[in-house]
């Protein structure tokens, strides 16, 4: 059963598509079956995800309206990253789905049929807490809030957080608050570093160790319809979201099994074979990060970016077959 993501923040610019595609895109490359839903009307996921929103033959809004089936509407843009689009017709057509049956289940309904095809469906929010972001968290399992240094957050999270006990109380009991992630900081300037605090103050367990720097790459992969690790993997953008999405994924079984195995792998090497692939790994971080390490001085971030890179290197030595839902059904 897929565990359902809502990315969401009631204000637009805060990096909610951005980071709903390159995590989606992250998974799939290691793995995961994911499906991306575009709850937006604007369509920018499904242009991140590089289609032409004006040429779409079917949308979200053929499955709300029941004028389609599911896999008539998701486009496949790999084995393992599957796309919902969306565009403005939906924005058009609010009005008349607020008087269908059940207007806040629309989403649910639509993805039920496909809940066991996928490991996550990652759903991106509209920059308000209206229908369709109500439908995103009456879907979900879980959400996650996207804050950028921009506006002062807990004044925004208040009334969601407001939203999300009443489709708590009122639609979805199971609803469960996953974190928070901070985008589109600079840590040079001291707003960012006020604002991290902040929310590491009032949700001290929920804000992600893991955040998403100021990056023009991530912009530019946009705006050739890629994900940064398609666009440029060597950017800051992709280091910080493989640092976001692996620790979105830190507690998922499969994940547990794979680090697990490769703890294992690395413990049964001599000391003189760990020290060598530990060497290799601090290069390949180096490397990567180039100069943002030292600005980053994050020892958390780093030590478990250095294990992601460890395990990176372990994999070329020891590959490790992930087994998804993909696998079970194919
Ligand atoms: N970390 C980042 N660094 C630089 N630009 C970013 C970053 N994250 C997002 N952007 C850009 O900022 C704009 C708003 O981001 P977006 O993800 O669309 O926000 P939202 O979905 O919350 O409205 C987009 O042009 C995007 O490419
Ligand atoms: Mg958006």
């Amino acid at each position: 059963m897929a565990k359902v993501i809502s990315f969401i923040i009631q204000k637009g610019g805060c990096g909610k598509t951005t980071t709903t595609a390159n995590a989606a895109g992250y998974l799939s490359l290691h793995g995961f079956k994911v499906l991306a839903v575009d709850m937006d009307p604007q369509g920018n996921l499904s242009q991140h995800m590089g289609y032409d929103t004006e040429k779409l033959e079917k949308t979200i809004l053929n499955l709300f309206e029941r004028t389609a089936a599911i896999n008539q509407v998701v486009l496949k843009r790999s084995e393992l990253l599957h796309v919902l689009p969306n565009n403005l017709h939906t924005a058009a057509a609010e009005f008349s789905l607020q008087k269908s049956m059940s207007p806040n289940y629309l989403l649910r309904d639509a993805l039920a049929p496909v809940l066991n095809d996928y490991d996550y469906i990652f759903i991106d929010c509209p920059p308000a807490l209206g229908l369709f972001s109500i439908n995103a968290l009456a879907a979900s399992t879980e959400f996650v809030l996207v804050v950028s240094p921009e506006f002062f957050p807990m004044k925004a999270i208040k009334p969601l957080y407001d939203t999300y006990r009443m489709v708590k109380e009122k639609m979805n009991h199971t609803l469960q608050f996953n974190g928070i992630v901070m985008t589109m900081c600079d840590f040079r300037t001291r707003h960012s570093q006020e604002v991290f605090d902040i929310l590491k103050k009032n949700f001290p367990h929920k804000l992600y160790n893991a955040y998403i720097r100021n990056n023009v790459s991530l912009k530019e992969a946009s705006s050739y319809g890629q994900t940064i690790f398609e666009y440029n993997s060597q950017s800051f953008g992709a280091f910080d979201y493989q640092n976001f999405a692996e620790e979105f994924i830190r507690n998922h079984h499969k994940n547990i099994a794979k680090r697990e195995y490769y703890q294992q792998k690395f413990e049964s090497l001599t000391s003189g074979e760990q020290k060598q692939i530990v060497m290799f790994a601090e290069q390949n971080l180096s490397a990567y990060a180039r100069s943002g390490l030292d600005k980053m001085n994050d020892s958390t971030v780093l030590k478990e970016a250095l294990v992601i890179e460890r395990n990176k290197v372990l994999e070329k030595l020891f590959p490790y077959r992930l087994n998804t839902i993909f696998d079970q059904v194919s």
